[in-house]
């Protein structure tokens, strides 16, 4: 066989090479590459998502039913907390991955912005946590190292459908704001100080940065159908463990089953749906923007307040005493 014969084939054999990976780029979508640069940034309603300290302690004694007679909603909200620290980091780790392929200098900035403050939320979640597994629930222990798992099986997903859950999650989150700020009253009145301003506050910054997770969606890849799925996998998803979380507790304390208990699920389960339900289904529909999700006034007054702060200034609490529970900066 002569020299050039072989070179030829051997061309031969790496275009046919080429034209076989190309073809295995197309089929699996080419995860690492972004497909869109149809994406424009919009003004959002915050000007810059600010990175604030959350100082915020959680005293030895911490009652983790920390919502007087509501068992339920307390350990709702402390399953929902279980999840952050495997949630949040996760956010982060996806949304700084999708920064290598954004161009937009203010959508890089946002992200910056909504790194810093998913960091600060977890790490406080995870003092809330402790807390919560020293003064009863030490089982939750078990519970996190399977959250754990089932982040770290997520965070091997392609960065597509990671965008896609992150971006349906923090649509979904526009419901828990608007519930657990407009209903403050109803939900957490004479509540523990601490873990109510610590809720609030993580929600008031969930409102701040509520465009960030879609806007880099949409930059990066902006089909619709993975969206879609990405409502529902980033909103159960979260739900759900923050659902196994509160029936091992009601399980530890012994109630599960009793109907006062029943009674309570089933109210709290109504609630959540009707409040953030239309969100979730908002969030579904094509052309979906949260820029169209009003912000509540109480988030508006909080960040206006908290700019007048003196700097260094630890965030004040939440009075959850007061009969209006205004923001703290009177
Ligand atoms: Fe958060
Ligand atoms: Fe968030």
């Amino acid at each position: 066989m002569s020299e050039g014969h072989t070179k030829s084939s051997d061309n031969g054999k790496q275009g046919e090479r080429r034209v076989q990976e190309q073809a295995l780029v197309d089929e699996r979508g080419d995860a690492d590459q972004p497909r869109t640069s149809t994406y424009r940034y919009k003004p959002k309603s915050v000007d810059t998502i600010v990175i604030r300290n959350f100082s915020f302690e959680f005293p030895p004694d911490t009652d983790p039913l920390w919502i007087p007679n509501q068992r339920v909603r307390s350990h709702f909200f402390n399953g929902v907390s279980l999840t952050m620290p495997y949630l949040e980091p996760f956010l982060v780790k996806t949304e700084r991955e999708a920064a290598n392929y954004i161009d937009s200098q203010e959508l890089q900035a946002d992200i910056r912005g909504f790194c810093g403050q998913e960091a600060q939320h977890y790490k406080c979640h995870q003092r809330l946590n402790a807390v919560l597994r020293e003064n009863g629930y030490s089982e939750f222990a078990e519970l996190e190292e399977r959250m754990a798992r089932s982040w770290q099986r997520l965070l091997r997903r392609d960065l597509e459908t990671r965008l896609a859950y992150a971006a349906g999650f923090e649509s979904m989150t526009n419901g828990f704001t608007r519930w657990m700020i407009k209903k403050r009253l109803q939900l957490f009145r004479g509540a523990d100080p601490h873990i109510t301003s610590f809720w609030l506050t993580h929600m008031v910054e969930e409102t701040e940065h509520k465009t960030v997770a879609l806007d880099v969606y949409m930059a990066y890849s902006g089909r619709f159908l993975p969206r879609f799925l990405g409502v529902l996998h980033g909103s159960f998803h979260v739900i759900g463990w923050g659902v196994i979380g509160m029936v091992a507790a009601l399980r530890k304390d012994g109630v599960l089953t009793q109907p006062r208990t029943l009674v309570e699920l089933l109210r709290e389960a109504v609630s959540l749906v009707y409040e953030v339900g239309p969100f979730m289904l908002r969030a579904l529909l094509p052309g979906h923007d949260p820029r169209r999700e009003q912000d509540p006034q109480w988030m508006r007054d909080w960040i206006e307040g908290y700019a007048k702060l003196p700097e260094g200034q630890k965030i004040p609490l939440v009075d959850t005493q007061h009969p209006a529970m205004p923001v703290p900066y009177q």
